[in-house]
């Protein structure tokens, strides 16, 4: 039976039990927080986890609609900003570690999976992690800070953080590797003639600090642009064959409406090569949502016709068959949306955008119920 006719049995009862004790109206029970609505979780439970980026105000009230929709919804969570580099370490002597160690405890006391985002990127980075007085750092001491700054975080969550992207965005626009503060001045340190060099050191030392957390390398445009995916392919294989201990690729996913699943797929089949050379390499999808205009093409307002709303639900199911397939393959197990409903997500920037599962007010959309009927 579908999930969408299954909650509105659910919400039938709770509406008739509400009516027979307190005359109450009838009530659609599409609250994501409700007990009578489905969970996106509970789904795909047999496919892959279900999950999505959030900040400390979100859990600070257990009895929030925000709390309860959290443990409701998701099996896995990781922070938007608050296990950032800048944020964890603001200063050389100084860490900032209150915000996420409740994260850490909350997804404990709820058997719910945390990920870790992000231990190496060129934005929010701290400026003195680059500086030596007024001059740059050396290699040798960027090195050093940065591992310093890896073995710190690992070990504190050891055992509880399953999933870290231990480099984030590496793969530069123009599909060569980025040039950041990181290239430039780490630069090819070993002389083997790549400048990997500062990713390479940095899943050694996350290895080491946790010998048992996956280690991801995390990217965007790579589930939708065959060149930078072939970059990323051409970018680990090289590293896997120095023996870096890169475990598995986090597919960003900031899609658009209209994304085609073709298109998806090409891009699944170029990584998923790299399972020749690494049988166990996994995909994590790390940061989903669909944005609904292309970028400076936003509108004020979302207008949603009709033909909006079967496109943009369609992108999402098109989406999850392909993310489906790779879960029934072995390959993915884990696919987190950017974000906890549309009034939050970092793509309403200074217009509104409509690209969750969960609307503004805390709805199931219809796109909710149509992907979980897939499951
Ligand atoms: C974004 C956050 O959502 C914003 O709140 C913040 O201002 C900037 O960063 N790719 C990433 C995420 O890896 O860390 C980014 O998060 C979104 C793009």
């Amino acid at each position: 039976m579908k999930i969408r006719t299954l909650s509105k049995i659910a919400a039938f009862i709770t509406a008739a039990s509400l009516i027979m004790t307190s005359c109450g109206s009838k009530q659609e029970s599409q609250y994501a927080y409700e007990d009578s609505a489905p969970s996106l979780a509970e789904a795909f439970k047999d496919h892959f986890r279900v999950g999505a980026a959030i900040n400390s105000w979100d859990i600070s009230d257990p009895n929030s609609n925000q709390y309860k929709t959290i443990v409701k919804q998701f099996n896995t969570l990781v922070m938007e900003n608050e296990s950032k580099p800048d944020h964890l370490h603001p200063a050389e002597d100084r860490y900032d570690f209150d915000a996420f160690d409740k994260f850490v405890d909350f997804c404990v006391e709820h058997d719910i999976t945390p990920r870790g985002h992000c231990l190496v990127w060129h934005s929010q980075v701290p400026g003195w992690m680059f500086k030596d007085g007024n001059k740059d750092a050396s290699a040798e001491l960027l090195l050093e800070r940065m591992k310093e700054h890896i073995t710190t975080v690992v070990t504190r969550y050891k055992g509880k953080v399953k999933s870290w992207d231990v480099c984030n965005e590496v793969i530069g626009d123009d599909g060569q590797l980025r040039f950041s503060d990181w290239s430039r001045i780490v630069g090819d340190y070993d002389g083997d003639g790549d400048k990997y060099d500062f990713i390479e050191e940095a899943f050694r030392a996350a290895r080491e600090a946790d010998p048992d957390a996956r280690l991801m390398i995390n990217d965007y445009s790579i589930e939708s642009s065959t060149d930078k995916a072939i970059r990323m392919y051409n970018a680990v294989k090289q590293m896997l064959s120095e023996d870096v201990p890169i475990d598995g690729i986090g597919f960003q996913m900031h899609i658009g409406k209209g994304q085609s699943p073709e298109g998806l797929k090409e891009c699944f089949d170029i990584l998923k090569r790299l399972r020749d050379i690494k049988p166990d390499l996994v995909f994590e999808v790390t940061e989903l949502d669909v944005n609904c205009y292309g970028w400076g093409q936003e509108k004020k307002d979302v207008e949603l016709t009709d033909e909006f709303l079967e496109e943009f639900n369609k992108t999402y199911t098109d989406t999850y068959k392909v993310l489906l397939e790779l879960a029934d393959e072995g390959i993915l197990d884990s696919v987190i949306m950017w974000g906890l409903h549309d009034g939050v997500s970092w793509l309403n920037d200074g217009h509104q955008n409509y690209p969750m599962l969960i609307d503004k007010d805390l709805k199931l959309k219809e796109a909710a119920y149509e992907v979980m009927d897939l499951a």
